[in-house]
């Protein structure tokens, strides 16, 4: 019995081209691999089939239990956002002044110490991205590339430069006079590390910088010939400021850092440099009002993407409070736990003046070198930009509190999209 419902009819082949839309065969493989990542979340995915374990843990993992990272991560989830209905979000501005310049997006990049080891284009593919995407990119002094070569790679960029205070003094502030004869106008000064967090996955994969290919490294990497390759007929992974190391990177660390540093040095940094000075690591509001006495530029709340202090403060939660406290003209930045573009809104919602991301680029960049970073950036603007028209607001300045609202009840650990 014929359907009453419908009329039959053949297809016509006007009618069929509309739905016959076959992808054409992208040439290149490792753009389609990464259009394929939709978040940061799937990018990590990306990241750890392609990347040995070594590295790849040493970027994913925190100190002992994780929970400061998974806690700071948590936190941007349980915010709930009050969106704003009926606004005319037609047009959109995520530019952010901050430290005297304008970007074109409120985050930047954070430094990360062995960038190269990650993947082979390293520190480059994340200064070159960054200067794409008109945002800071920051070297850290465990960095693998020269502030030389960065600088040379990304010359119209914003290159920073982050310092870890070592034991050796003079090696530390020969450092920063590089940095200030290559243009370099922050100074990022980190002040988290008396000691090394205990990076437990470092030390149960016996990961040293640069990884010592035995057996079972070996045996790892093969089944990701292009990270081996790439290592195999690259420069050899050094260090841009200091000698290789045989150890662990958690010994490594403790080798270096200065647990003797006080205000005071802060004091003679502050001195010495010429530039805007950003204090890494605030994880107090006493000690954001202690470092106000200090003439620095921004306090970065931070806890070093949950890699020093276990059960460390969630730099979150500590943002709003250290915004109502400080003069105005001091600027209060953040990072640790970002995977979103949203995240960024909220955070500036409470009074984060600019950002960081140092994971979420990462992941990109073993995705798929610089081409993975400017797919995290450019995720992360998406994703920012649909967030900011979904709350009705259409410039960063008009973000309040009130537009990120903590949930009264936790949801807990355990919802993270992993
Ligand atoms: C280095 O800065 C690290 O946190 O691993």
């Amino acid at each position: 019995m014929p359907n009453e419902n419908f009329k039959r009819q053949f297809p016509r082949p006007k009618d069929l081209t509309p739905l016959l839309q076959f992808q054409l065969p992208t040439i290149h493989r490792k753009r389609r691999r990464l259009e394929k990542a939709l978040t940061i979340w799937d990018l990590r995915e990306i990241a750890k089939r392609r990347t040995p374990k070594g590295p790849f843990d040493y970027t994913d993992g925190a100190a002992e239990t994780e929970v400061s990272l998974e806690r700071s991560r948590q936190a941007f989830l349980d915010i709930e956002f009050q969106p704003n209905i009926l606004q005319d979000v037609s047009k959109i501005d995520m530019s952010r002044k901050t430290l005297g310049e304008t970007f074109a997006l409120p985050f930047g990049i954070a430094p990360t110490g062995f960038t190269r080891m990650m993947h082979s284009e390293g520190e480059r593919a994340g200064a070159r991205a960054a200067e794409k995407f008109g945002i800071p990119f920051t070297l850290s002094t465990l960095g693998t590339t020269t502030i030389e070569d960065v600088v040379a790679a990304a010359p119209n960029g914003t290159n920073w430069f982050q310092l870890y205070m070592w034991k050796d003094r003079e090696g530390s502030m020969a450092l920063v006079e590089r940095a200030q004869k290559m243009g370099v106008k922050n100074l990022m000064l980190t002040v988290d590390v008396p000691a090394s967090g205990y990076r437990m996955r470092d030390y149960r994969n016996g990961l040293t910088v640069p990884p010592r290919l035995n057996a079972s490294t070996i045996a790892n990497a093969l089944p990701r010939p292009e990270w081996i390759w790439n290592f195999l007929t690259t420069p050899p992974i050094s260090f841009a400021s200091l000698s290789n190391w045989p150890g662990t990177v958690g010994e490594l660390l403790d080798y270096m850092f200065d647990p003797t540093m006080t205000f005071e040095d802060l004091k003679w940094v502050r001195k010495q440099w010429k530039g805007t000075l950003t204090i890494k690591g605030i994880q107090t509001l006493e000690d954001a009002k202690r470092c106000a006495k200090y003439g620095v530029d921004a306090v970065l709340l931070s806890n070093h993407g949950g890699r020093q202090l276990d059960r460390a403060p969630v730099p979150l939660h500590l943002l709003g409070a250290v915004r109502k406290e400080l003069k105005s003209d001091l600027e209060v930045h953040l990072d640790t736990g970002i995977m979103h573009g949203a995240d960024v809104l909220a955070a500036i919602a409470h009074g984060a003046q600019y950002t960081y991301v140092g994971r979420a680029y990462l992941y990109g960049l073993m995705a798929g070198g610089q081409e993975g970073v400017e797919r995290a950036l450019e995720i992360m603007k998406t994703q920012m930009a649909r967030s900011m028209k979904l709350l009705g607001v259409s410039s960063l300045d008009e973000l309040e509190p009130k537009h990120a609202k903590f949930l009264a009840t936790h949801q807990g650990l355990g919802s993270l999209p992993k």
